[in-house]
């Protein structure tokens, strides 16, 4: 399954501008009411502004040719107050409007975090987690930034220019049309550039997204860079990546900015057309000069909303390139989905069966052929092999953080496929080669996702502990159950860490185990430790150890080779070893 988000056949769900509008339109379903009032003082707005120039032109040729003064001082008030409603109608808007965009980046926010929770394991191994941080940051205020800044003033403009277009034609229409003409170039130019600007944009958030991502992988490895001394690696890196963030930054600033000087030009031609023609037709005695005036603040009226609504398409634009990226994520199929369960009998009462299974990752090579094995309750297998041979494969298939490309798993009598989340990891622990802890407690991360013990106090929970044989692992965290865990597990070692992840998983009690290297970093007293407790889990409790300590693997029920995309039985521990050594050398 393909789920890199920077690949087009992985996103080629392409949606039209007027679907994407409407889909983000309805995350603000509940904000109907603050949407009609803003629509209505923005509506209010331009109206008001579109009276003014009509009264102004009506002053002139009523008062100001005839000097009636007291006339053009009342008609000057009543303009006053009509440009202050306007004010207030106008602040109102924006105010309302950035409400609206906070709230929506609020919850668009939450719906992306929720969607990548949803997301299975292939996708994170696609995926770089700083590109996803961009995306959930930085893609999601440049729509906040459309919502709040501009939509109503799109509408505004639209409706002011509408307004004026319709005065224009209705004083004058043969100068109508004449000074409209520019106007439909411009609306072809518009047409023609928009999906330019919007590339320009996306391909720069996408840069913006591969230097987060940059930063996210050198923080990650600092270790190792200051280790080897490799600082000037990163350095170079992030400087490459800095580089092409700054070329897509200013592509993407003159593609926003082509509309600016394009929109001034025509809207002069305008005014030009206006004067020559008006003066003509003045001459002609076919036209007054209040309503040339008029005519003259129509064009600007027409023309100067253009001129913002080339920046607003702008803005549109990016909004819709982060749209894009964004959306890529949310249409990705979420998690592995679930299928009706039918029962199918796992060969001789096993647990867990594979049928026929081959697999590979983001459909690459394959790294399992036509894998055939069965696990029966209450025994311990061991799965040994070379590195890189596929354990840790075979264990994920086991625990369904894939789906294999062909065949089946079985789990209980059920293809593995059509158990619900929560009851599959109910009966499948797994300790993974490379624990994973959380900021908080070591109780915290000891109950992570453990809905049965998920209240109870410390003491009742040592009580657990202790019945489970697990209180000696206990004594090694200084403040015990208290312990904090600082950054991901920083602050203690990696034996401690495995300790965890050893609780964590069998205290959720499952019927079947899987211990990836789980002991390769503690110390063999520990180790017999947690041996001990292996063994006094309940009898029909399944193990399945990865190791590649021998010692771990002595007492094994049944001994798995996996190794070149095949899982073997062993026989005995002695012949196991055999082909461990022949293999190694072999690989
Ligand atoms: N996330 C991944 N994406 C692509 N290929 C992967 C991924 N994980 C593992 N592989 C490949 O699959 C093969 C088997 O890897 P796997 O991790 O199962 O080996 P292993 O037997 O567990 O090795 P080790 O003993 O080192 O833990 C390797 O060739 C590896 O390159
Ligand atoms: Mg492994």
């Amino acid at each position: 399954m393909n789920y890199n988000l920077n690949d087009i056949s992985a996103t080629q769900q392409k949606t039209s501008t007027l679907r994407a509008l409407q889909k983000l339109l309805q995350l603000i379903t509940e904000e109907r009411k603050n949407l009609v009032l803003a629509l209505g003082a923005i509506l209010a707005n331009s109206g008001l502004n579109l009276l003014g120039p009509f009264i102004i032109g009506y002053v002139i040729d009523k008062y100001v040719v005839h000097k009636n003064y007291h006339g053009v001082l009342v008609w000057a008030g009543i303009l006053l107050a009509m440009y202050m409603v306007a004010f207030v109608a106008s602040y109102l808007q924006t105010r309302l409007m950035g409400g609206v965009g906070q709230r929506m980046l609020f919850k668009l926010r939450n719906t992306i975090f929720n969607k990548l929770q949803d997301l299975p394991v292939a996708f994170f191994n696609q995926n770089k987690a700083g590109d996803l941080i961009s995306r959930v940051n930085n893609d999601t205020d440049k729509i906040n930034q459309f919502f709040s800044q501009s939509l109503m003033q799109f509408i505004g403009a639209i409706a002011t220019m509408t307004g004026a277009g319709i005065f224009l034609l209705a004083i004058n229409f043969r100068l109508g049309v004449a000074t409209l003409l520019p106007g439909v170039l411009i609306f072809i130019f518009t047409k023609f550039s928009s999906s330019w600007i919007k590339k320009k944009n996306a391909l720069s958030m996408q840069t913006t997204g591969g230097l987060s991502a940059e930063i996210q992988e050198s923080l990650h490895n600092f270790k190792v860079i200051i280790a080897f001394n490799r600082r000037d690696y990163f350095r170079n890196r992030f400087d490459e990546a800095n580089k092409q963030n700054y070329t897509s930054a200013i592509a993407a600033g003159i593609a926003n900015n082509v509309f600016i000087p394009v929109y001034g030009f025509f809207a002069g031609v305008a005014q030009l057309i206006v004067l020559t023609f008006g003066i003509y037709l003045i001459a002609a005695g076919n036209f007054s000069i209040g309503l040339l005036v008029s005519y003259l603040a129509y064009a600007t009226n027409f023309y100067n909303p253009l001129r913002q609504l080339a920046a607003l398409w702008t803005n549109f634009q990016v909004a819709m390139a982060g749209w894009d990226r964004i959306s890529y994520i949310l249409n990705m199929q979420t998690n592995l989905p679930v299928m009706p369960a039918v029962n199918v009998a796992t060969a001789n009462g096993a647990i867990m069966e594979f049928r026929n299974v081959s697999f590979g990752y983001n459909d690459g090579k394959e790294i399992l052929h036509n894998i055939n094995f069965t696990l029966q309750p209450g025994k311990t297998y061991a799965l040994v092999g070379p590195t890189g041979g596929g354990k840790t494969t075979t264990a994920s298939l086991i625990a369904r953080l894939y789906d294999p490309v062909k065949g089946q798993v079985l789990l209980d009598n059920k293809d593995i496929r059509s158990y619900q989340p929560a009851e599959r990891t109910n009966k499948i622990g797994f300790i993974l080669q490379e624990p994973f802890l959380f900021t908080g407690t070591v109780k915290e991360n000891i109950l992570y996702s453990n809905e049965q013990y998920k209240k109870i106090s410390n003491q009742q929970l040592e009580e657990i502990i202790k019945a489970a044989g697990l209180q000696n692992l206990l004594h090694i965290f200084e403040k015990g159950l208290d312990t904090e865990l600082s950054s991901g597990g920083e602050s203690i070692s990696l034996g401690q860490k495995q300790l965890i992840a050893f609780m964590r998983a069998v205290l959720r009690n499952p019927a079947l185990l899987i211990l990836d290297e789980a002991t390769a970093n503690i110390d063999t007293i520990t180790e017999q430790i947690l041996q001990d407790i292996l063994n006094k889990l309940p009898v029909t409790t399944t193990r399945v150890i990865i190791a590649h300590r021998l010692n771990t693997i002595q007492n094994a029920d049944e001994i798995f080779f996996v190794n070149a995309g095949e899982v073997i039985r062993a026989g005995s521990f002695d012949h196991a070893v055999n082909m461990l050594l022949n293999g190694e050398r072999v690989s």
